[in-house]
């Protein structure tokens, strides 16, 4: 983790922010199969914040995570050149949950082992982590040669 990393500058308003706004874009969820709410919230470098929130699909496989979603968005609105400061998930179920394997690969794509991670623990509970964290070892563009 560098010394400069906008993990360190995030203030503790900006996550409750990010939570928030994450949590309000849970408002959105498409979810008739598991009636499971997740919103993500992503903190750009830029400066801006993009939400998005899981679309499921009767086939099921086809279901877009909240934070693909996010991500989707964000590159539709920002570019290809995005940056991930941090990500918060949020549920409205009153559920621990934090970004599954797949999405974990995705935010690799856009951020490095210094992004934070923000999602609810155990009774709500505000936790945090970094993306390094949870999927060390990542597959990353710079591989393919
Ligand atoms: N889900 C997310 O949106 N993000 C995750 O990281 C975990 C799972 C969604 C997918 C599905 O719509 C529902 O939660 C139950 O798995």
């Amino acid at each position: 983790m560098s010394q400069t990393s906008p993990t360190r500058t995030l203030t503790p308003d900006q996550r409750s922010e990010l939570r928030s706004l994450a949590a309000a874009a849970a408002q959105h969820s498409y979810s008739p199969y598991s009636h499971f709410r997740v919103g993500s919230a992503l903190l750009l470098t830029n400066g801006a914040i993009v939400a998005g929130c899981n679309v499921e699909n009767c086939s099921y496989r086809l279901t877009s995570c909240a934070e693909q979603g996010a991500i989707a968005r964000a590159v539709a609105e920002h570019g290809p050149g995005i940056r991930l400061v941090a990500v918060a998930v949020a549920n409205l179920n009153n559920s621990a949950s934090m970004p599954c394997g797949a999405c974990r690969q995705t935010l690799t794509e856009f951020g490095d082992d210094s992004t934070l991670i923000l999602y609810p623990g155990e009774n709500g509970a505000p936790e945090e982590t970094t993306l390094g964290e949870l999927i060390p070892h990542a597959f990353r563009l710079e591989f393919l040669k």
